[in-house]
């Protein structure tokens, strides 16, 4: 019998600190995921539409999640701190969580 495995995400504070957290299935986003479990560093002022940017982060396995859409990378433009593994949290789907990763929030939002 195979032993059910749970993918973790750990998320990195810009000060180093860290919250490493069981991904629970469903049809949330990462970033409604991580707000309902109590992690900083995301803000999400406009709640996951992909117009605000305070809910950017920078992806371990930028390739587990879908590509980015015309929108997110409209708003991604936007930030001063973008990197090649950029997303907007609110855009990622938790389902496509396949293993254990990792996602750094910016300095910005801390
Ligand atoms: S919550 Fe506003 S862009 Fe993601």
């Amino acid at each position: 019998m195979r032993e059910l495995v749970v993918p973790k995400i750990t998320f990195v504070q810009a000060d180093g600190s860290q919250s490493e957290l069981e991904v629970s299935r469903g049809h949330q986003s990462v970033m409604e995921f991580a707000l309902e479990n109590g992690v900083g560093g995301i803000d999400a002022d406009c709640g996951g539409s992909a117009v605000c940017g305070t809910c950017h982060c920078f992806m371990t396995d930028p390739d587990m999640f879908g590509a980015i859409e015309p929108n997110e990378e409209a708003m991604l433009g936007l930030r001063p701190d973008r990197e090649n593994n950029s997303r907007l949290s609110c855009q990622l789907s938790l389902s496509d969580v396949s293993a254990d990763t990792t996602i750094t929030l910016p300095e910005f939002q801390m």
